[in-house]
């Protein structure tokens, strides 16, 4: 993990209490993302450990699609989108998970990447990790590998790590 990338995070982020619902302590990232030396930072300490891995990075709406477009644009790689569902027009496939109440779907296009490529998926937040479950099984249900997955910052007490069943290579953990 790169220290700056880490002392970034930890200086920038802010906590907001009650939001968006009683009870929910928010980690505001936007701050992150304002900040161009935490960007870059933060845009190479994503896929470092991947290095000579990965050939797309992948990320979540909304959130992860910031950090995945300016971590692929920092090491000259192209993005591919996990939308929620109803957004993408093209060929796609949908993979629905479990929210504490109701669920919801992730699209992706398939025919936008070639078979067998290496994937990095990168979010803003691990939480519970059904987001990242969900998008590592469109990942290998197109075709593709998932190469590793990348978050800005992991909540360790939602016990993503442990659901996901999968490495994760975290910045920061709240
Ligand atoms: C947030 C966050 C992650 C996800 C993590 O996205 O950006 O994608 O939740 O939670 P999980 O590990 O419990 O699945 P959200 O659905 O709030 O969407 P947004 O990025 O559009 O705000």
């Amino acid at each position: 993990m790169s220290a700056s990338a880490a002392d970034a995070i930890g200086t920038l982020s802010r906590v907001i209490a009650d939001f968006p619902s009683p009870g929910i302590q928010f980690v505001d990232l936007t701050p992150v993302l304002a900040d161009a030396d935490a960007l870059a930072a933060v845009s190479t300490a994503l896929v470092e450990p991947f290095a000579g891995q990965v050939d797309y990075i992948a990320g979540v709406e909304a959130r992860g699609f910031a950090f995945a477009a300016a971590a692929a644009a920092a090491n000259g790689l192209g993005v591919v989108l996990i939308r929620k569902a109803g957004k993408l027009p093209g060929e796609r496939i949908a993979e629905s998970y479990a929210l504490e109440y109701g669920e919801a779907t992730l699209e992706v296009h398939t025919d936008q990447v070639p078979a067998g490529s290496r994937v990095l998926l990168v979010d803003d937040v691990l939480a519970t990790g059904g987001t990242l479950g969900a998008a590592a099984s469109l990942i290998e249900r197109a075709g593709w590998t998932v190469a590793g997955i990348s978050v800005v910052l992991e909540i360790p007490a939602l016990g993503g790590r442990a659901a996901l069943g999968r490495e994760v290579h975290a910045l920061s953990t709240y």
